[in-house]
């Protein structure tokens, strides 16, 4: 604000120094117009201006994390595997789902390679984290018993994964982002193994591969078809109840039965001749 216009006058003091500036051989003209107020105040000039400005900080491009980018790294890392031992060395190598960081192991897969059977669990557990296996504490053991009585094993026609490779801490439920950063390696298998038969055990296997929310009692021993678009040919699928419930719910073994008896003759029928491979 100028001094005129703040009702304050010129005192003999200020005009006695712009007097002296003036005898001194400085130009004083603008400062006595502005200080009598017969120029506007302007602000500084432009040039003034930017040589008070510091100068700009060069502007960081930084990339936007995209929410996608684990799906699209675990995308591009299974399609590139063309073996399943390429896609077990890659989701080694993934570390876009969390659960890896609290994991001890990875738990990819157990079995035969080029099996006629496929079996997916859920996610591993305390033992599974500790042997990097699949399925091998109690629930584990009792799913082979199970699968034994239709000549299923691990040692000759079956190849057991999971829909999640890396125990979720306390065995706590998998989150939808860590299930769908999982996913495009579980398709993967899928799409390597051309399985006969695909089983999948328990709900979460069930709702992620067949991207269905029925519950598992209604899709248990049905013949299904696992069909996504880009896929060869469908793949045939029955949904199992999990081992762990039948652990809670022993009484419960009797419908597992049924259902083992409907994988016999689902394979029979379509002639997978289950000694060939033992
Ligand atoms: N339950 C699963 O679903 N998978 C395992 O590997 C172990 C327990």
């Amino acid at each position: 604000m100028r001094a005129m216009d703040a009702g304050i006058a010129p005192t003999d003091a200020a005009r006695a120094l712009l007097a002296f500036w003036r005898a001194a051989g400085v130009d004083m003209d603008e400062a006595e117009a502005i200080f009598t107020g017969s120029a506007p105040a302007r602000a500084p000039s432009a040039p003034v201006r930017e040589a008070l400005r510091p100068p700009a900080a060069p502007r960081l491009k930084r990339p936007t994390p995209s929410p996608d980018a684990p799906v699209e790294t675990a995308r591009a890392l299974a399609a590139a595997a063309k073996t399943i031992p390429e896609l077990q060395a890659a989701v080694e190598k993934f570390d876009g789902c969390a659960l890896k960081a609290t994991a001890r192991n990875t738990a990819f897969s157990d079995g035969i390679v080029g099996a006629p059977v496929l079996l997916l669990g859920e996610a591993p557990g305390k033992d599974e984290d500790e042997q990097g296996k699949p399925f091998v504490g109690r629930s584990g053991q009792l799913l082979d018993r199970m699968l034994a009585q239709i000549g299923l094993s691990r040692q000759s026609n079956l190849l057991i994964s999971n829909t999640i490779y890396w125990r979720p801490p306390g065995n706590r439920d998998p989150t939808q982002g860590e299930i769908v950063a999982c996913f495009p390696f579980v398709e993967r298998l899928i799409e390597l193994s051309q399985p006969k038969l695909l089983l999948l055990t328990g709900k979460a296997a069930a709702h992620t591969v067949l991207k269905r929310e029925d519950g598992v009692m209604k899709l248990r021993g049905r013949r299904l078809l696992y069909n996504p678009e880009g896929l060869p040919a469908p793949v045939n699928a029955m949904v199992m109840l999990h081992p762990a419930y039948l652990l809670r719910q022993p009484q419960q073994k009797r419908l597992a039965w049924m259902d083992l008896l409907a994988a016999e003759t689902w394979l029979k029928e379509l002639g997978v001749d289950l000694s060939a491979h033992s």
